[in-house]
């Protein structure tokens, strides 16, 4: 049986992600932000698991996982929370900065290495689910764009790293898919949201699915996915 632990699991792309592997069957573990949120997420996928870390505090994902039963193994380990919060670097406040570096770099990364031994022994693999932002920052994407950017680094770094040990690593950069965080940024830049013009959450679980599926003579390292309309 494959166990993928994921974020991000209970909206927009990582709810189409965790969805379709829970209907062929898949194990899942869920990490959410708190305990009612888990139970959520319980409920929604019947015989996943869950564990409790709110990723926009990374200095305590240690300890709260300490507390809970930690998976034995997991196959892959999905990051496809994160947020996003704009405004140009004139008016970009310390804690704005921290929020997307915390939820979109730090926390993934924290949660990697706590769950690389797992990784490790399974030969597993590491989904960074990125942006467009992570390989081209524009005007007032300062903050998110350093965050993505910063988790192509750590992509990169952790493939060179983990190749000795099988682990595989693949970024994806989605372009603006539609869901609350388009709704969100839409808002922030004063336009009329149309879902129908970005990228269903579907295309791009589909993309990662199939980075996971590729078989182990081949490694998808780096998977750009636009609006294709
Ligand atoms: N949407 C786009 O246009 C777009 C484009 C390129 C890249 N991306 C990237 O794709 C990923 C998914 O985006 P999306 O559109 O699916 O976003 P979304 O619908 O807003 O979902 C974000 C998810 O992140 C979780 N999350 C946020 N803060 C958290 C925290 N402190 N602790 C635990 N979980 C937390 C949320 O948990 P709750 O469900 O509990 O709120 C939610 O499940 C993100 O990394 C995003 O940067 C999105």
């Amino acid at each position: 049986m494959t166990t993928h632990l994921i974020t991000g699991a209970g909206s927009g792309i990582g709810a189409a992600v965790a969805r379709r592997l829970h209907e062929r069957g898949d194990d899942l573990v869920v990490v959410a932000r708190d305990a009612g949120r888990a139970k959520e997420l319980e409920a929604r996928y019947p015989g996943a698991g869950s564990l409790v870390a709110d990723l926009a505090d990374p200095d305590r994902i240690s300890w709260a996982l300490g507390q809970q039963s930690m998976p034995e193994t997991v196959d892959s380990l999905l990051h496809i929370a994160g947020i996003v919060d704009l405004g140009p670097v004139a008016e970009l406040r310390p804690k704005t900065w921290h929020q997307q570096l915390n939820v979109n770099l730090i926390a993934p990364a924290e949660l990697t290495r706590l769950f690389l031994p797992q990784l490790r022994a399974a030969q597993g693999h590491v989904v960074f689910v990125n942006s467009g932002a992570g390989l081209n920052a524009h005007a007032d994407w300062g903050a998110y764009a350093a965050s993505k950017h910063g988790l192509k680094a750590l992509a990169d770094s952790l493939r060179h790293e983990e190749h000795a040990h099988g682990v595989r690593v693949t970024s994806v950069y989605p372009g603006r898919t539609a869901g609350p965080m388009q709704v969100k940024v839409h808002s922030q830049e004063g336009k009329e949201y149309d879902a129908s013009r970005w990228i269903d959450p579907e295309s791009v679980a589909t993309a990662v699915i199939t980075a996971i599926d590729l078989p182990r003579d081949a490694e998808i390292n780096d998977l750009t996915v636009r609006p294709g309309r």
